[in-house]
């Protein structure tokens, strides 16, 4: 369980704990902190050898990171104990009537409720299931939740609304997990659950029902990647680990996309070609890095196909009740699939019956799950928190989406369609010509350990890089950092540029004359301030070297393209930054890799 817990944590660490049930109680170790916490108070005092047990890592929502709040949680008898995952939104309507009921609350989180009404129910003589049935239908809001019962010792229920949860099937064992990496080691066949449902496993099956007791089935799976896939290979992060991978990842992303008449296809794309012919206006919907990948994704859109695109953020979406049609096409980008902002994007989209395309890396995931059609990103799993090889996925997707929009509606002829994925598929060998300069960013990044503040500059393509490279650094390096749009900075941010402040600099390449001839005057004007300027420019661009304190090159690729290749000395440069500053890479503080709660 614990090296369950271990290849989850990335999910949250705030507090880490377990329950097994022995011999007709409940055992349970919950500690605050990291993982580690929990296994040093378990090396000393060891609990009993048992084979059914439950366990969480929390990423605090109700109540502060203590031992405390931990869970599991208990029962008032100590029969049930459980873990939940997400946000009950009606806990404080049920604790104020277990309260009066003379129910004495050993914690501040929402999820205890839920183990006092289990055992309520099985007070009246239901097992597990049942119990745990009718207590989700008593619940609010999103929730994932894990139980085990003292009594009943050979089963573990788990139920599951807008929160993830997947089944692993082993041969006399079975498993239950947010992601597959928790039990991959012991198997790589897994069930996906729908929304509202309960699934019950014992040591011999596996059985699922909706809340309301009707039998269902789960759709099973094999997982195509393995245990090697979730360990970091010699690396000192995982996130250094998955900026390597680029490359590989980027080629898998692109594998198989071109029939044998050359024409592009995208087999999960669900949606046909008159839909899509018909599509008058598109919103990019999407959180944080995937955000910034929907913005580069305007642009090639735009250019590609004419399309007018908005792109918005996930949580800001509903709020504005936005403009939606049937003509509209709603594209979700978010590598877990199940970020709850997005969610609730798409799902007030398809109400407005506006057709939703997720472009996602976790297969069965809840988004392309509930969309109309899914591009899938070919990154395998995704461990650090800093997305890093996720981006780069995504950015292929959305290339993929344009050219085929552009196919579709013939808005660039075939030859024009193939040339650029002829030059995509080129990009693996120059991600790899950047990462083999590793050093010279790492060596840029010693330089900079004393930076309070980092700038970052782009334009057009190059904007949302900036944007995501400032990103990457206030995750994992806890820096102050910004990324501007190189034309804005004369409209307010250039106040605070000053003596020494280390500003990086996106140049774009010189395909497009007049933007890169902005953007050189853009790095004058911070460089006649003080700043000092490291600029990313592709190799042969003579003209930056006057206005470069540092020059680190970049491959000669189109301009719609330059991203994949310009974000990567930019996750290098923060992933060694924050490593010198002697922090957590892979698990930031503050943060979880899935952001399940509104
Ligand atoms: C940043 C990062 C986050 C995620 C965001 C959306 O490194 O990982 O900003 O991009 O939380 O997550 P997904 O793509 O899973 O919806």
């Amino acid at each position: 369980m614990i090296e369950g817990l271990r290849r989850l944590e990335y999910r949250g660490y705030d507090s880490a704990g377990i329950a097994l049930v022995d011999d007709g109680t409940i055992v349970s170790d919950k500690r605050a902190g990291k993982l580690a916490n929990l296994e040093k108070a378990i090396a000393e005092s060891p609990l009993p050898p048992v084979t059914t047990g439950i366990g969480h890592t929390r990423w605090a929502t109700h109540g502060p990171p203590t031992d405390r709040n931990a869970h599991p949680h208990v029962g008032r008898a100590r029969r049930v104990a459980l873990v939940h995952n997400g946000i009950i939104e009606n806990f404080a309507e049920l604790r104020g009537r277990l309260e009066s009921a003379g129910v004495e609350m050993a914690s501040d989180t929402d999820t205890e409720v839920a183990a006092h009404l289990l055992e309520e129910q099985l007070e009246t003589g239901v097992d597990l299931t049942v119990a745990m049935q009718n207590v989700c239908r008593g619940l609010n809001g999103a929730f994932t939740l894990v139980a085990v019962d003292s009594q009943d010792p050979d089963r573990v229920v788990a139920a599951r609304r807008n929160s993830p949860l997947v089944v692993g099937i082993g041969e006399g064992e079975n498993f239950l997990g947010s992601d597959v990496a928790a039990f991959i080691e012991h198997t790589r066949e897994a069930m996906e659950l729908d929304q509202d449902q309960v699934v019950t496993i014992t040591r011999e099956g596996v059985s699922v029902s909706g809340f309301d007791g009707t039998p269902a089935e789960g759709r099973r799976y094999h997982v195509d990647w393995d245990l090697s896939a979730a360990e970091k290979d010699g690396h000192d992060w995982f996130m250094r680990k998955e900026i390597f991978e680029q490359p590989r990842a980027v080629a898998d992303s692109l594998l198989g996309r071109r029939g044998t008449d050359g024409l592009l296809q995208l087999d999960e794309m669900r949606l046909s070609d008159q839909d899509l012919r018909d599509v008058d206006k598109i919103i990019i919907i999407a959180a944080g890095t995937s955000f910034y990948a929907g913005m580069v994704a305007k642009y090639a859109i735009e250019h590609w196909c004419r399309i007018p695109v908005e792109v918005e953020l996930a949580s800001e979406f509903r709020y504005r009740d936005p403009i939606l049609t049937s003509d509209t096409l709603v594209v979700a980008i978010s590598q877990s699939g199940e970020t709850a902002d997005t969610l609730q994007a798409i799902r007030h989209a398809r109400e407005q019956r506006s057709k939703v395309l997720s472009i996602c890396n976790t297969n069965g995931s809840t988004i392309p799950r509930e969309s109309d059609g899914v591009i899938y990103t070919h990154a395998g799993p995704e461990i650090g928190v800093a997305s890093t090889k996720g981006f780069l996925t995504q950015l292929v997707a959305c290339y993929l989406l344009a050219l085929y929009l552009a196919q579709v509606k013939g808005t660039r002829f075939g030859d024009e369609i193939a040339q650029v994925m002829d030059q995509l598929d080129q990009m693996p060998a120059h991600v790899q010509s950047v990462l083999d300069k590793s050093e010279e960013v790492y060596a840029l990044a010693r330089d900079h350990v004393g930076s309070r503040s980092v700038l970052f500059l782009g334009r057009h393509a190059g904007y949302p890089v900036a944007l995501e490279g400032a990103l990457k650094l206030k995750e994992i390096a806890y820096l102050h950092a910004e990324g501007f749009a190189a034309g804005e900075l004369k409209h307010g941010p250039i106040a605070l540029v000053e003596e020494g402040l280390p500003i990086l600099c996106v140049v774009p390449p010189r395909g497009r004359d007049q933007l890169h001839d902005k953007m050189l005057s853009g790095i004058q004007e911070v460089r006649a301030r003080g700043a000092c300027t490291l600029c990313l420019a592709e190799e042969g661009d003579t003209t930056i070297e006057p206005y470069a304190d540092v020059l680190f090159t970049l491959p000669q690729v189109p301009v719609l393209l330059q991203p994949l290749v310009a974000v990567v000395p930019l996750q290098l440069f923060a992933c060694e930054l924050a490593t010198q500053l002697g922090h957590d890479v892979d698990q930031p503080r503050n943060l979880a890799k899935s952001v399940t709660v509104e």
